[in-house]
């Protein structure tokens, strides 16, 4: 299994917050199944900035130490980059990672409680350069929850999202977990990743995400959550869905009559 979205480096972000920490985290990835990780420590959200270089180095340093332990986890350097006015500069700047190596996928995110007024335009230019972005826990947003047509449309125009497999299995509440599995039922979510932090009452919980959807879907859609993350990484083309409604709105009739 692969995981696109975790914070493990440590001490650099709201991650773990040393080598221990960062090792026991990825036992517990091995544990819960997964054998490749990317690493994404947010990247100028406001608080943070992990620069490309740096987080390549710890990347290196970390995978070494993980060897030593004898952990059997593949971990890659990423970013999860907040959407924010110098994207496209620092992407000029070539510091912006990507989850694969051809500059494919970016996993972006929004403010917890906002999709900026900007975005469409900056989602345009990230298009017009080739990158397809993958927008982070949209099922977390509180303006999305409250406006999914701003998912639906992020969608329509080409982007993919990324679930947090802890969302659908209920650790964030009832409300999260039932706009993810209308996000899911409605093809508007694409994978699940962990997003793991050393926090409290968080854990590795892909594993039982993965085996819920099973049993509330079925196994071939789990297997396409899988396989879409192995594409990414690998940089290879994501089958985009049909979406055909806003979550929670249902289709207008025909003359509206019957
Ligand atoms: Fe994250």
């Amino acid at each position: 299994m692969i995981d696109l979205h975790c914070h493990l480096l440590p001490g650099i972000d709201d991650g773990s917050k040393d080598m221990e920490t960062a090792l026991r985290l990825a036992k517990e990835a091995v544990k819960n199944g997964i054998t490749h990780a990317l690493l994404t420590p947010h990247h100028m959200n406001g608080v943070y900035i992990n620069h490309k270089s740096d987080v390549i180095r710890l990347t290196e340093k970390f995978q070494k130490e993980i060897t030593d332990a004898g952990i059997e986890l593949a971990v890659f350097p990423g970013q999860e980059v907040r959407i924010n006015g110098n994207l496209l500069q620092s992407l000029d700047d070539d510091d912006i990672l990507f989850a694969d190596e051809g500059n494919k996928y970016l996993m972006l995110e929004f403010p917890d409680d906002d999709v900026p007024t900007y975005t469409t335009d900056m989602i345009y230019q990230l298009q017009m350069r080739g990158i397809v972005p993958i927008i982070v826990h949209p099922e977390r947003n509180t303006k999305i929850m409250k406006h999914p047509e701003l998912l639906f449309d992020l969608l329509a125009k080409g982007c993919i999202s990324q679930i947090t497999a802890s969302s659908y299995v209920g650790t964030f509440g009832e409300k999260v977990e039932t706009f993810t599995r209308q996000l899911i039922q409605a093809g508007q979510a694409y994978i699940f990743a962990s997003d793991t932090h050393d926090l409290p009452g968080r854990k590795y919980e892909m594993n039982e995400a993965f085996k819920k959807m099973t049993v509330e879907f079925n196994k071939k859609l789990a297997d396409e959550f899988k396989e879409n993350a192995k594409f990414i990484i690998n940089g290879d083309i994501v089958v985009p869905h049909t979406i055909q409604s806003v979550v929670g709105v249902s289709k207008k009739k025909k003359f509206g009559l019957f």
